[in-house]
């Protein structure tokens, strides 16, 4: 069992909490992902790292309660425990490969929106660490939904806000303070976008036109979270690639977007898992349980 020892409620239906597991703490890296399940009979939840702490081995995870299961979870409290915190998964951060040197020399710019702002927060905490400088833009629809401010500020080199509805920071979507950096005359040799599908798409397009290279993180539907049922499923380049262990860093600018949110959409109800598997041959799609 997996033991909560921190909750907080960091804005309405968003929480984080620190959860004691020592093995995961140990020897989990920036970008990678765990699957939580609350009990035997629960729904496998998955969700990027937000932070760890290898002394007190602990996992910090940030998620927002929409759907049944993260309903369940925000209910649970401090001294409450998981039955299943399986981790660390997926492939660490491709920048955490690269020597701090040519990172140092690199102008890096994360884009977060919403709750990505969780799984962006423990890689530029890592650059910080190994002294490298990254811009961070966090975006978010209104000023009550921004989460870790003041943790991101502490690590970023610049940290650019803006919200949708322009009640705090900067006015507009993300992809128009990337614009505007751009025309002030900031340069960037690469971007990180975690965000919604939606925002990921826009934020790639945009990079696309400006050429700056882009990584994006995928969260799809996933069941296994260990490449063998197919519901995590994503064309890169043309090719099948399955997030939990391909990735889910990717290249941004070869993901099918489209497809991917169509998945998303499809997979939420049990019809639209016969058509995915219709569409798709013998690939299992989840959601039995036998995986
Ligand atoms: P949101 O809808 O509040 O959007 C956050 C920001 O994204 C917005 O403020 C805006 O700046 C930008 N954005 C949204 N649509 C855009 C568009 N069309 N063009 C340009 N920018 C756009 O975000 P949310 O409610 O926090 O998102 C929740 C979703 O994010 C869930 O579906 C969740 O699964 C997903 N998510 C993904 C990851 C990941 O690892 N990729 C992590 C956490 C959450
Ligand atoms: Fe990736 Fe099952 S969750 S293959």
């Amino acid at each position: 069992m997996y033991k909560i020892l921190k909750k907080k409620e960091l804005t309405t239906n968003i929480y984080l909490m620190d959860v004691e597991a020592p093995r995961t703490a140990r020897s989990c890296q920036p970008g990678q992902f765990v699957i939580v399940r609350m009990d035997g009979e629960g729904e496998r939840i998955p969700l990027t790292i937000c932070d760890y702490d290898r002394e007190k081995g602990t996992v910090t995870i940030v998620f927002q309660s929409v759907g049944a299961g993260t309903v369940m979870m925000a209910g649970l409290q401090e001294g409450d425990s998981f039955q299943d915190f399986v981790g660390p998964l997926g492939c660490p951060s491709e920048l955490t490969k690269e020597p701090l040197e040519e990172l140092r020399n690199k102008k890096i710019l994360f884009v977060a929106g919403g709750v990505g702002a969780a799984p962006v927060y423990p890689q530029v905490k890592w650059l910080h660490e190994n002294a490298v400088s990254a811009d961070v833009i966090v975006g978010s629809k209104t000023k009550e939904l921004l989460i870790l401010e003041k943790e991101m500020e502490a690590v970023a080199g610049n940290l650019y806000i803006t919200t949708d509805d322009g009640s705090y920071g900067r006015s507009g979507m993300v992809t128009q303070t990337i614009k505007d950096l751009v025309a002030e005359g900031k340069q960037y040799d690469i971007c990180i976008a975690i965000g919604p599908m939606i925002m990921m798409k826009f934020v790639c397009l945009l990079t696309k036109e400006l050429g700056i290279p882009t990584v994006v993180s995928l969260n799809p539907i996933m069941v296994d979270g260990t490449g063998m049922c197919g519901a995590c499923r994503v064309t890169v380049d043309g090719k099948v690639k399955f997030a939990c262990v391909d990735g889910p860093e990717f290249d941004g600018h070869a993901v099918n977007f489209d497809e991917a949110m169509r998945r998303q959409q499809i997979y939420k109800t049990q019809e639209g898992r016969a058509m995915l598997k219709l569409e798709e041959g013998d690939t299992h799609h989840g959601g039995c349980g036998n995986c």
